[in-house]
């Protein structure tokens, strides 16, 4: 199992926790999603509208969402869209989750998840009309990412996804090894035309808020989610200085 699989595991195996829900409704309150959607990102309701109107998907299409965690955004946007979706993520412990999730949503068919890299889904080539990720792609490499983008989409295809793009350099730490400035040039030499690629407003507000609402849980969320409580303090400190930003692009 890979180290970043590894750290994901431990970490999903402690988040769904009463401290981490309050956390995440505490944060979100101003722009909201349903209870049941519990990311473990910076989304808001607000950008999972915004995926699922740039994915312009119908019902009977087919979408992935690469990283998608437990599943909630993902299975938000297949409620939102009608359309069918598969998640991926590394972490096979969030993958059982997400299925779970899938189930108590009533989605059937219309979501499958499965665990694997998502720079080698192992899906069909060239079968979805739409790419989502939620702050995700910036685990992976970002040339093999896009390259993995453009095989599953059929041309046309849109990919819709928010990031960071810190411009501080990689480190060893293999959460900040992918890390890329801009994401633009490998979309565009990657065979994509972008259509939106924008700094998310009013982020930093956002991030005070998130690291405030971690801090006003601390203590419960050390108490029943261990040290994830700390690295969640000290993760979203660093998002912080971290352009988050909103792309969205068209296969060509
Ligand atoms: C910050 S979380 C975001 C999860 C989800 N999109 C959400 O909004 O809740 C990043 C996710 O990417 C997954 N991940 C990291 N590296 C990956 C890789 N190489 N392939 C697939 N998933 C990966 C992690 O397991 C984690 O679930």
């Amino acid at each position: 199992m890979s180290e970043i699989a590894r750290v994901f595991d431990s970490i999903y195996s402690a988040l769904d926790s009463a401290s981490y829900r309050a956390t995440v409704q505490e944060y979100s309150r101003e722009d909201s999603m349903p209870d049941w959607v519990l990311p473990f990102s910076a989304v808001r309701g607000s950008e999972l509208e915004k995926i699922a109107t740039q994915l312009r998907l119908r019902a009977g299409d087919e979408f992935v969402d690469l990283g998608c965690g437990l599943g909630g955004a993902a299975i938000w946007v297949a409620e939102r869209t009608g359309a069918a979706v598969i998640g991926v993520d590394i972490s096979a412990h969030a993958v059982k989750q997400a299925q779970l999730l899938a189930t108590r949503r009533e989605l059937g068919e219309r979501a499958r998840f499965v665990a694997a890299d998502m720079t080698q889904t192992g899906l069909p080539e060239g079968s979805f009309a739409g790419v989502m990720s939620v702050d995700a792609v910036l685990l992976a490499d970002p040339v093999a990412v896009v390259a993995e983008m453009h095989r599953l989409l059929r041309p046309g295809g849109t990919v819709a996804l928010t990031t960071f793009e810190p411009k501080e350099p990689p480190t060893d730490d293999p959460l900040e090894k992918w890390h890329v400035g801009d994401y633009g040039p490998y979309f565009r030499e990657g065979g994509f035309r972008v259509e939106v690629h924008e700094e998310i407003a009013g982020w930093r507000d956002r991030a005070s808020a998130f690291s405030a609402a971690v801090r006003a849980h601390a203590d419960q969320l050390r108490a029943e989610s261990g040290d994830i409580a700390d690295m969640l303090i000290i993760e979203s400190e660093k998002e912080l200085t971290r352009p988050r930003v909103f792309i969205a692009a068209t296969r060509l």
